[in-house]
């Protein structure tokens, strides 16, 4: 037995990262937080902050200008930022294991060298474009074209739901070239801001993480030179199934933090809140609530990090990631509305952040994948369709 593959120890470096996240979280992300929920406003500062850290491009390798680090990592960082503002976590998951991965995998050297390495330092912010008005979970129907022009692709279409939309200076966007060929006809292609014929829808106003900058892209004639297309031919759509394998690791750990998050504050004031001459931790109900909350945070994280762990191992984990996203979006709906429960009437108001976790917590069942998706992924995993 190698002892050093089941130890559920973080490593001493692993250990400050966490730490060094959690207090970003607090001293950057805690102020403001629920000004921001209530404004929709993206928050540009932190973001602009969590690059100079390293945080946008936390896995890719230090030739890239990335910081190296491995995937248990990005989860404890996940973790740590989405326990107080999942608008601006979300942006490190797509920044790290949609955009930067993708490209770090799939692109070019001379890609790598133009937009991986802005993207990795944090001085530029990606976006992944995968979704249309009429193309979610049915994600082969793409309705967006790029027509073959010879040394060019020409792109029109509407993406919806697009995060970073507006902050992004780089779209990955996947769009149909050969419709004859289905989902083997489909192209990834890098579009920059400011391109000829791309615009940009408003921001959608959200239930939840509202502070992320969420919109709808229009492409209308936009000329996308070939070398602007990651990989062969028609490779647009295990393109981005392949990115997403390790997208639904970055959303996991979001889940997981929203529900510690909202957690941390429930067991905090069931300790201070009396009722009946004693504080509501006294209660059985209560103590009953805070086990059954811990307990599914408790095995959520442990999916996260063995998803984690296989891809740190160059294992296949597409199922333990689509399990890990399952798993811990549904945990943080549970948590999150035992959460406020516990608050009582004062968890229904923005002061105590409970409601706020509420609602965030249910984008973790849609994107990046629904959980009927996720569903799918693995019973056509475990039955080997
Ligand atoms: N790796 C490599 N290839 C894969 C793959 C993977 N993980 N998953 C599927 N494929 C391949 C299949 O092998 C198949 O190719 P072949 O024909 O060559 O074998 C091809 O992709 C099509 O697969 P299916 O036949 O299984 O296609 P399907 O129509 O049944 O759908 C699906 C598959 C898994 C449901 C897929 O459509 C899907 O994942 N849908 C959800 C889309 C999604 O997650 N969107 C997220 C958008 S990004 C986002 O949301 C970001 C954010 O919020 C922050
Ligand atoms: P639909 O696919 O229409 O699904 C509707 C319902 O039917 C869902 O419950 C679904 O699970 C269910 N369903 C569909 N098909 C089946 C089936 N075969 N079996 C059982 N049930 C099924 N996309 C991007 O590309 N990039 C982004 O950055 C991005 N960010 C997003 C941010 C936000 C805030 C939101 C709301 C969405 C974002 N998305 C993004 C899009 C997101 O990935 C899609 O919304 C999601 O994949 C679901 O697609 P849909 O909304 O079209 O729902």
């Amino acid at each position: 037995v190698n002892p050093t593959i089941m130890t559920f120890e973080l490593t001493e470096e692993q250990r400050l990262i966490r730490d060094a996240a959690r207090d970003f979280a607090q001293q950057e992300l805690k102020p403001g937080v629920i000004e921001r929920d209530e404004k929709q406003q993206f928050p540009a500062e932190q973001v602009k902050k969590l690059g100079e850290l390293g945080f946008l491009g936390m896995m890719t390798s230090p030739d890239y200008n990335g910081a190296g680090l491995d995937t248990i990592s990005y989860v404890l960082v996940m973790e740590e930022l989405s326990k107080i503002d999942a608008s601006a976590s979300v942006v490190v998951s797509v920044n790290n294991s949609l955009v930067c991965y993708g490209l770090e995998k799939f692109g070019s050297s001379q890609q790598k060298e133009k937009y991986l390495k802005p993207l990795a330092e944090g001085s530029k912010i990606g976006a992944f474009c995968l979704s249309e008005p009429e193309a979610g979970s049915d994600a082969t129907s793409q309705h967006t074209t790029a027509e073959d022009k010879g040394d060019h692709y020409l792109l029109n279409g509407t993406k919806n739901w697009i995060t970073n939309g507006n902050s992004a200076s780089t779209y990955l966007v996947m769009a149909q070239t050969h419709p004859d060929l289905g989902h083997k006809g489909i192209n990834a292609l890098i579009i920059e801001k400011g391109m000829d014929g791309f615009t940009i829808g408003p921001k959608e106003n959200k239930l939840g993480i509202r502070g992320s900058d969420t919109h709808s892209l229009q492409f209308s004639d936009v000329k996308v030179p070939k070398e602007n297309r990651i990989g062969e031919d028609g490779f647009g759509f295990k393109f981005a199934m392949k990115t997403l394998e390790g997208g639904r690791i970055g959303i996991a750990a979001q889940a997981l933090g929203i529900a510690s998050g909202a957690f941390e504050l429930a067991l905090k004031y069931a300790k201070e809140r009396q009722t009946f001459g004693k504080p509501i931790a006294e209660h059985q109900a209560i103590q009953f609530k805070l086990a059954d909350m811990h307990t599914q945070i408790e095995a959520a994280r442990l999916l996260c990090l063995k998803a984690a762990w296989l891809k740190d191992q160059g294992k296949p984990y597409a199922e333990a990631a689509a399990i890990a996203k399952l798993f811990a979006s549904d945990v943080a709906m549970k948590v999150t509305v035992e959460a406020v429960q516990i608050h009582g009437g004062y968890g229904f108001v923005k002061e105590y952040h409970v409601e706020r976790l509420m609602r965030d917590a249910k984008i973790t069942q849609i994107y990046e994948g629904t959980s009927e998706i996720q569903r799918m992924v693995i019973s056509r995993s475990i039955l080997s369709l």
